[in-house]
């Protein structure tokens, strides 16, 4: 039989994706069934235009059992997929349609620990690590323009190699919460953060590189910014001049998140600190959006 004859109504290319919908009407709730639907009719719209091979589809299957495989409480290559395939900032930007004042949001990324430690204001994250120390400064307020009294700040970012402390199985450095003044502002210190890669060791891995693409970030600092009667802030701040900046491996970037570092020498920093090497500063002034 020829191919055109193949897709004609009474074949099974022709009849199969109306006869899994028709089975669709019994789910449990409107939203079950609208997305089932959807689910089927692209994924067989999908398969239908790819038309892969039996070695092809079970290669698929194969790649989607080592993502699952490859899943640990410390590693989730199912996010990274997400964020890979730009999936992730798709449904955060669908989440978190904010009015034009609010800071953006961005990727949580895999290397978030909940409830770190809470370290006062102007405390220094880096702990010794090595690297160049950067003050980071800022304030909390609402879109009026109000501090955000007791807003309390999450951070964390890799260190001076591009590794965070999760993965080098180490004490926690580089993270902690901080709780802002009364007049909503925060400072602390840590090491001027770069680009590095994502973890490329599993089938998320094997994918860019099948794909032709590089699997670094550009430089940033995380934070996670919250406080009651406010949607919950998830986002970074990115420093301005990295080469990543337009080819973030997992899309992250937004305009409005990239700040030039101040650089200055060796000396006294504005919180009295002594600093024995070059120093930088970031500044950040973070607007929450209403709950
Ligand atoms: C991160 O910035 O920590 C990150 C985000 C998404 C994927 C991998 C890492
Ligand atoms: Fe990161």
């Amino acid at each position: 039989m020829s191919a055109a004859a193949d897709r004609e109504p009474g074949s099974v290319e022709g009849r199969l994706t109306a006869e899994v919908l028709a089975r669709l009407g019994g789910a449990g709730t409107p939203r079950v069934r609208q997305v089932s639907e959807a689910l089927v009719r692209h994924l067989h719209a999908f398969v239908r235009e790819v038309e892969p091979t039996m070695e092809e589809w079970a290669g698929a299957i194969g790649f989607l059992t080592r993502t699952g495989q490859m899943c640990t409480d410390r590693r989730q290559e199912f996010i990274l997929l997400s964020d890979v395939l730009g999936v992730s900032m798709l449904v955060d930007a669908i989440n978190h349609r904010r009015p034009g004042a609010a800071t953006e949001n961005t990727v949580l990324g895999p290397f978030y620990v909940e409830d770190p430690e809470e370290r006062p204001l102007g405390a220094d994250l880096a702990d010794g690590a090595e690297g160049v120390p950067l003050l980071v400064e800022g304030t909390v307020s609402a879109a009026d323009g109000a501090p955000v009294a007791g807003a309390v700040v999450d951070t964390w970012q890799a260190d001076a190699d591009g590794y965070y402390d999760v993965q080098l199985g180490e004490e926690h450095r580089l993270r902690a919460r901080l709780r802002c003044g009364r007049d909503g502002r925060f400072s602390f210190w840590s090491l001027v953060p770069c680009s590095y890669p994502i973890p490329e060791d599993g089938p998320v891995g094997e994918m860019l590189r099948a794909q032709g693409r590089h699997p670094y970030r550009p430089a940033h600092v995380h934070f996670i910014v919250s406080a009651p009667g406010f949607d919950r802030l998830v986002t970074h701040v990115f420093v301005a001049g990295d080469p990543y900046l337009t080819s973030d491996a997992v899309f992250g970037v937004k305009d409005s998140l990239i700040r030039e570092l101040e650089r200055f020498p060796a000396g006294t920093a504005p919180d009295g600190r002594d600093v024995a090497s070059d120093w930088a500063r970031l500044r950040y002034d973070f607007v929450l959006a209403p709950a």
